[in-house]
């Protein structure tokens, strides 16, 4: 039925003692240090499990609620050809989040109990999504910065540990680099055009450079939890390497579109072969993912608005669902 929301829990076994604890954590970490995938049959820590259900429904709440900074342009798209773009690629979001919330259902939470905590204010997303799009510009730099900034990521994650999660990255990897494309295509065609959609672009990127970098989160120093999940290989890569890699990428397509990134202390070292930049503005990151950002209460409002004017359409599934079975109960 839909919106059934049984799902099966891992089978409880009687306790192990604390001996076989270690026995089936040792053979645990062993699977993970030799790259062997782990399986939703497979034992696991009660704290990796946690772990990967909290980062995976963040990652697919994230895709959800993605969606809406971009449905803001769908009916102001420049062309049709732009309209197509924009909602393949939102549509493909909105796919994201589904692939991902079946992954997470793997290991025994319902989807319904992951959106349920989104609605209650009690799960979070990327801190991106609560900048607002104010420009058409602004779709093209989400795409290629934000997708950007995701892909670097999801590739780091498609070879983790936990086998459903990287088996739905594989397939979202390819679409985001679509939609990183899509974005960069968009802004090249500004970069061409006259001064005032040159000005556009410049400006659109200015406001999402650096809330894009701290889609990694907090340095490595500051990042407490960050050593037990690469030791399970849930992170293959620190935040601050990450980072590095996706400003090394990007730096040079900035060159290419003729814009400045607004980082006076962005230089090629040659030394280390990375580019240098300056400091994130944590104050500013933490305000976000406290809530205060520009459109924190908005998402939530339009999330829950969503959620309620869906109600009828999930009692009618529900009522034809059991029409069905009534009938073939017969
Ligand atoms: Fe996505
Ligand atoms: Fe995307």
């Amino acid at each position: 039925m839909y919106g059934d929301t049984s799902i099966q829990k891992p089978m409880k076994i009687a306790e192990p003692t604390s001996e076989e604890q270690a026995k089936l954590e040792a053979r645990f970490q062993q699977m993970v240090d030799d790259d062997i995938k782990i399986e939703p049959q497979d034992w696991m820590p009660d704290a990796y499990r946690k772990t990967l259900v909290r980062q995976m429904s963040q990652h697919a709440h994230s895709e959800v609620i993605g969606m809406q900074p971009e449905g803001n342009w769908l009916t102001r798209a420049p062309s049709l050809r732009r309209k197509v773009i924009l909602l393949a690629k939102i549509q493909d979001e909105g796919g994201h989040g589904l692939y991902i919330y079946s992954a997470a259902e793997t290991l025994g939470t319902s989807r319904e109990d992951m959106c349920k905590a989104l609605r209650d204010g009690k799960a979070k997303y990327s801190s991106i999504f609560n900048y607002p799009a104010l420009t058409w510009a602004d779709i093209g730099t989400i795409g290629w910065l934000v997708d950007g900034a995701a892909i670097t990521n999801q590739v780091a994650l498609s070879k983790g540990s936990y086998g459903p999660y990287c088996r739905a990255m594989i397939r979202i990897c390819k679409e985001e680099s679509f939609h990183q494309r899509q974005g960069y295509e968009l802004l090249l065609s500004l970069s061409k055009g006259t001064a005032e959609q040159k000005a556009m672009l410049q400006d659109s990127v200015n406001r999402f450079w650096w809330p894009s970098l701290m889609m990694f989160g907090p340095n490595d120093a500051d990042s407490p939890h960050s050593a037990q999940s690469m030791k399970w290989k849930i992170k293959k890569k620190s935040n601050d390497q990450l980072r590095q890699e996706f400003i090394d990428a990007t730096v040079p397509q900035a060159e290419f579109l003729g814009i400045t990134l607004p980082d006076p202390d962005l230089k090629w070292n040659e030394e280390r072969g990375h580019y240098d930049y300056g400091e994130i503005d944590w104050e500013e990151f933490a305000h976000v993912i406290k809530g205060n950002g520009p459109c924190n209460k908005q998402r939530a409002a339009a999330y829950i608005k969503a959620h309620e004017d869906g109600t009828w359409v999930r009692e009618a599934a529900n009522a034809y669902a059991a029409k069905h079975a009534a009938q073939a109960a017969e």
